[in-house]
């Protein structure tokens, strides 16, 4: 297997974009108007898959345990907000303009920039590149808040949505009736000015985030960020992320941010390489501090006994879209069966946007679409399912197993004699026959069992 991620395996880039939109996963945003730049909109199926990436988050976070209560804080928060948390001041790039081709290029970065004049070099190395001085550009987007531009109606779309934790913790910790050790956790839209957005999902300006911040007393912060590297990594290989496909890479000294005192990353091999899915770290007293320095509020915990202090963070923050865009690049296959290509998402069950489908053998005859018609309509009060009676069977099961659909039910002349229909398993194609009345029960437990691709690792 090479660094770039060539090995055997035969997903790309292209081919992701190309099925995603090909099968309405997402679709170039504002398209018709000639596009916007690294800006996407999830169709059906990506709406649905996101969804359950975001589902099967919030469920570990919260459903399965005890100690992690949910938040959704609003997009723009008061501005004071991001000087405490340090934005305002650090969060921007360098950049250098180009004075002749007026490109802008991340000066830290020059050796995988294009100058824009031909023929192609790197900036600075044309001969009529003419590059400024760096310069800090900040990252966030600003807006105003209210109808008149005037002093303190500039705000932000927040950069991350942890801020919107932080600044919550004395609620949950007094409403909510919280310890250390204990989480908020919150998916929500956040909003970066990159200058140098691509790959797909992987990186946008406007994308959403999986964050939570786990306070915990201070003695206790390095053993608590080791539990939280292991469990996220868990969360990854549960929903059938290859292991060869996944890493975690501690973050060097000069790369650790200005509030971090241990960051790794969850790594995945895209088709582009080893590339960033999460980030883990510890953030100290750092967050906590600050606001209470800002705001004037103090944010501790003050126990029973008198015992006081200022709990330390360790924070998981994940990309929902990358997330997304790492189970399709994992799911992604192709094989060929019975001498025709055929290209499936293997998804493990539980991402998959649909769980099954019901198909008549023949569209056309009456008895079979009527059968295949009401145990659709049982099946659909309990799972995302589809009904298909148009065309060819194949292109059918084809058409599912683009979408990754794990199962397919198909009522055949037999099944009007009997009462049984077959299912279809996605992956291995094989075909067992039950009784229709079980079909619910047959999903249900198949959505619980455990999973693993049958892609080579
Ligand atoms: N809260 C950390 C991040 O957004 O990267």
């Amino acid at each position: 297997m090479s660094e770039a991620g060539e090995m055997n395996d035969v997903v790309t880039m292209d081919k992701i974009v190309s099925l995603c939109r090909r099968r309405g996963f997402v679709f170039p945003s504002s398209e018709i108007y000639g596009g916007l730049g690294s800006s996407y909109d999830y169709g059906h199926y990506g709406v649905l898959a996101k969804n359950n990436v975001k589902a099967r988050w919030l469920e570990a976070m919260t459903q399965e345990r005890d100690d992690i209560v949910a938040l959704d804080s609003t997009i723009i928060l008061h501005p004071r907000v991001w000087e405490a948390s340090g934005h305002v001041q650090s969060f921007s790039d360098p950049l250098v303009d180009c004075r002749n081709c007026k490109k802008r290029f991340r000066a830290d970065d020059l050796e995988h920039c294009e100058c824009g004049k031909k023929p192609s070099k790197h900036p600075g190395e044309g001969p009529d590149c003419d590059l400024t001085e760096p310069r800090q550009f900040n990252l966030m987007f600003e807006t105003t808040i209210g109808p008149v531009q005037e002093s303190g109606s500039k705000v932000f779309l927040r950069p991350e949505t942890a801020q919107g934790i932080f600044i919550n913790f004395k609620n949950v910790l007094q409403i909510a009736r919280r310890k250390p050790p204990f989480g908020i956790a919150q998916i929500g839209k956040s909003f970066r000015n990159e200058i140098t957005p691509g790959n797909f999902l992987f990186r946008t300006r406007e994308f959403e985030q999986m964050e939570m911040e786990f306070f915990v007393p201070p003695d206790e912060s390095e053993q608590w960020y080791r539990y939280w590297l292991e469990q996220r990594m868990d969360w990854y290989h549960r929903y059938g992320l290859r292991d060869s496909h996944l890493r975690l890479r501690q973050h060097s000294e000069d790369e650790l941010s200005h509030y971090s005192s241990g960051t790794a990353d969850v790594e995945y091999l895209f088709p582009i390489g080893w590339s960033e899915l999460e980030g883990i770290a510890n953030r100290g007293d750092y967050d906590l501090s600050r606001h209470t320095e800002f705001s004037g509020t103090k944010l501790e915990y003050v126990g029973q006994d008198g015992e006081r202090y200022v709990p330390h963070v360790i924070e998981p923050s994940a990309g929902a879209d990358r997330s997304l865009l790492a189970f399709l690049a994992d799911a992604y296959d192709e094989e060929e069966v019975a001498g025709r290509e055929r290209t499936v998402l293997r998804f493990h069950p539980q991402i998959a946007p649909v769980k099954a489908a019901v198909l008549p053998l023949i569209g056309k005859n009456e008895d079979m679409v009527s059968k295949a018609r009401s145990l659709y309509e049982e099946l659909r009060r309990r799972f995302v399912v589809e009904f298909d009676d148009s065309g060819a069977i194949g292109r059918r099961y084809r058409r599912q197993d683009e979408i990754g659909t794990p199962w397919a039910a198909t009522i055949d002349d037999q099944t009007l004699e009997d009462d049984t229909v077959t299912i279809r398993d996605r992956d291995s194609l094989a075909q067992i026959r039950i009784d229709i009345s079980k079909v619910g029960t047959y999903i249900a437990e198949a959505l619980v069992a455990p999973w693993k691709t049958p892609k080579s690792e």
